[in-house]
Order: C-alpha cells, then structure tokens, then sequence
C-alpha cells in the first residue's frame, strides 16, 4: 500500500505462522519447547497440492499480518525488543504468517548499501529476524524490493545505475528492462537467498521459516501498459529465483489490477479504468509457472476515493472473490490477501469500518477455505507495538488497543486452524486462544 505521511512512505508486509503453538510467554529462553503442546520446530517447507498450501500432509491456512519494520528496528539495541514484542502478540492471537521487508537499499539502516555491497549489521538484524519468527512458531513472506521510495526502492538502483554511467534511462521504469540494473538485483538475490544466519546457522534458501519470497512489493510498470515489459521481468528475475533457491514458494507481490490480457467483465472490476493501465496483469503474470501462488491487495479509500462506505463494501467483496475465482479456475494456484487496511486519515473514518471491512475479508477466506478452495489466507496492513508513532501510517495499530479488532483477529486464526485440526485438537493446541 502506499502511505505518505510527512516523510515515512512504508509499505510494508510480513507474516507468520504460528500453527500448532499455544505459549504462556514467562520466559522463552530455555524451557520453550515446554511451552508448546505440539511444538516442532520448523523443519519443513510449507508446499503446495494444486490450490491449497499443505504443511505436514494437511492444509495449511495463513492468517497473517504486515509489519514491515522488523529489520530496520531490530538494527538498534534500544528497538530490538519490538520484533518479539510483535511475534508474542502475533503468536498470541494464533496468527501464522508475517510479511516484512527483507530490503533496504541505500537510505538509513541499509542492508544494500550500494549494488553489491551489504552492511553485515543489518544482515545480522535479518538473520535475528527470521530467527526469532522461527522460535515464536511463526513463518515469514520476505519481500525483497520496493515498488516505492520506502526503503530505496526500484528509483533508487536507478540512481546507482545512473551515478556509475551505466544506466540506459533515467526513468524509474527502467528497473525492469535495463540491463545493469537486473545484473545488480540479480547480485543481491543471489547474497540474501546463499545468506548464512549468523543465529540459525542455516542458508537462508534452506530456512524452513521463511514461508515465501516476493519478488517486490506492489510491482508496476506504467511506462508499458501492455505489460510486457513487467511480465519479461517476472518470468526471469522468478526462474532467477528458482534456480538458486528451490525449496521456497515464490510470489510476485502484485496489487491484483486485471491487465490487458483480461477478459472484459475481469478488467470492470478494477477500482477504476486506469487500474488496468498499470503494466500489472494479474491472471497473465501469476500464470508464470516458476510463480507459485498469487496475492491481492485490498486498499478501498486509496483505490475509490469518492465512494460511500456501501460503495466500499461492495467492492471489497467483490474484487477478494474474483481473485479467488480465478485461482481456483484460471490459475489452479492459492490465493492470499497479503495486504488488506483502511486509513484513519480517510473521510468520516471509524473504527467500526474496520470491523466491517475485516470481517467481509475474513468470512470470503473462510468460505473459500472451508471448501478447498484457492482462498489461503489474508494479511492485515499493519500491527506496531507500543512506542512505535513514527511508524504509525494511519493503517497501523496496536492490537491489545482495539479489543474488537483483536477477538476478531483470534476467532479467525481458530477458525482457520479448525479446518486444519479439526475443533478437539485445536482446543488443545491453541489452549489461550481458541475457546
Ligand atoms: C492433494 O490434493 C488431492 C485432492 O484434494 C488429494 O487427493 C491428495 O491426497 C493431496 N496430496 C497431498 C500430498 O496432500
Ligand atoms: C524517480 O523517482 C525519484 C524518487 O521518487 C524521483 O525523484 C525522480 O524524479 C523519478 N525519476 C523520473 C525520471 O521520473
């Protein structure tokens, strides 16, 4: 989602997995696996059997969530304590997956400092990252690159391109085409996914935890709405993926937006014509066979400005269970909402909204899931912990502050976890959670 406010422009996602996991957190430190009735830790790769996730032989559903500062504050001694602080609340309300950003390039606490070069403290940040989500039971969607300024972005290794010469373009666009610029992302995929944690001792390829790569976050590239120029990149920078890592799902980090290989009644649902215009093409890009599932985006104030929340509601409806659909018809791949929030900011905003809008989300994922079908999962955009104001993007909250939010976030990761358990077990297994 793009956000600005004053000079923090985030997007963000990050997820986990907290299956089969109840905790009473006194102290994790050496009695952990006490803590767990089912606690195993995680040793296999969540996979795919046509449109379902399976972990262990059983489907596996993700109710997740977003914060994507988990890198940046765990750099810092003084902020490190919020990247538990926000797996404990994760892993309290049964949530499973987390998506975050596993790039930073060239701004403050970057991980890339300039193409090819790392900065071996903010590695071991991420490596801390993905090694307390392991612990919490909880897996990862790591997305490596921006769309967006945040963080760098696609704009900035234009720059870099641009400062040492070899740059074709000064547009920003040239991200996906130019030749220089696909050689330097090619370098820092192949540095983050051969990564040794620093904690783990694992490659990252070969980390259970990390649940799924993302291409990018939000990918558009409106300089070719005939979208060729995007779909070129997703099928080589994703077979680039493929052949260094073969254990991990992969997803492009698409918004949704039908393209123009759509039939027309898919391109009618886009929040508006331009929508289809983006160089994005959503059953097109996911069709990429070395792409094993596809994402939505859900962000009605940002997408329908000037509609009434009836409006909103409707479309929000409508565009989860299109993408669904097409799933379980077009693609035959699963379906996850990675990223889905209303802002404060937008006009007559209340937090009854929320819940509305939530729930409709939640109740299509269900439906879906309870059928076998492509629906796997949703992300809320985004949960921060106390302390965390300057990260405050208008989506984000703290859970424990907004009790119906939270019960709702809970009776959804226990009705998820019922379609996998079964109601006795996941009364067992997630003892403080489910009733
Ligand atoms: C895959 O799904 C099919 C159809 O639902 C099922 O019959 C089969 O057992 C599943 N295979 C695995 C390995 O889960
Ligand atoms: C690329 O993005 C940067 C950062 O947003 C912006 O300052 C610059 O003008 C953009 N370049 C072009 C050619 O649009």
């Amino acid at each position: 989602m793009a956000v600005s406010n004053g000079f923090f422009y985030h997007i963000l996602a990050f997820t986990s997995c907290v299956a089969f996991i109840y905790f009473s957190f006194r102290d994790f430190k050496d009695d952990f696996k006490s803590h767990f009735l089912d606690y195993k830790p995680q040793v296999r790769f969540v996979e795919i059997n046509g449109t379902q996730f399976v972990l262990d032989g059983k489907p596996f559903y993700v109710n997740g969530w977003n914060s994507y500062w988990l890198m940046d504050q765990a750099v810092d001694e003084s902020t490190r304590p919020r990247v538990n602080a926000i797996f404990r609340t994760g892993a309290q309300m049964g949530l499973t997956v987390c998506r975050t950003w596993a790039f930073n390039d060239g701004t403050y606490n970057a991980l890339q400092i300039s193409p090819g070069r790392f900065d071996e403290r903010v590695f071991q940040a991420l490596d801390r990252v993905i090694a307390e989500a392991g612990r919490h039971g909880i897996r990862l969607i790591l997305s490596l690159a921006n769309n967006l300024d945040a963080y760098g972005g696609k704009s900035q290794y234009v720059k870099w391109a641009w400062e040492e010469g070899v740059g074709l373009s000064s547009s920003n666009d040239s991200f996906f085409f130019d030749p220089s610029i696909k050689r330097y992302f090619k370098k820092y995929l192949k540095t983050v996914l051969m990564r040794r944690n620093h904690m783990s001792g694992l490659q990252y390829k070969d980390d259970p935890t990390i649940f799924a790569w993302e291409l990018m976050n939000e990918p558009r590239c409106s300089s070719d709405s005939s979208g060729r120029t995007l779909q070129n990149w997703i099928e080589e920078m994703s077979k680039y993926i493929k052949s260094i890592d073969q254990n991990h799902l992969l997803t492009v980090g698409l918004e949704g937006f039908y393209g123009p290989t759509s039939p027309p009644e898919k391109l009618n649902i886009n929040p508006g014509e331009w929508f289809g215009m983006l160089g994005a093409d959503f059953i097109r890009n996911n069709k990429i066979p070395t792409i094993d599932f596809a994402s939505v985006h859900v962000y009605p104030d940002s997408w329908l400005v000037l509609a009434d929340i009836t409006e909103k509601e409707n479309f929000v409806s409508e565009w989860v269970k299109s993408h669904i659909e097409d799933g379980d018809n077009i693609l035959k791949k699963p379906v996850l909402v990675t990223e889905f929030g209303l802002s404060s900011n937008a006009n007559g905003f209340d937090h009854s909204h929320r819940l509305l809008f939530y729930k409709s989300i939640f109740d299509t994922i269900y439906e879906s899931a309870k059928k076998n079908g492509a629906g796997s999962g949703a992300f809320v955009w985004q949960l921060i912990v106390e302390g965390m104001e300057v990260f405050h993007d208008s989506f984000a909250f703290i859970p424990e502050s907004i009790p119906s939010l939270h019960s709702l976030l809970k009776e959804q990761s226990c009705r998820l976890a019922t379609l996998r358990y079964g109601s006795n077990l996941v009364r067992q297994i997630f003892k403080n959670v489910c009733k």
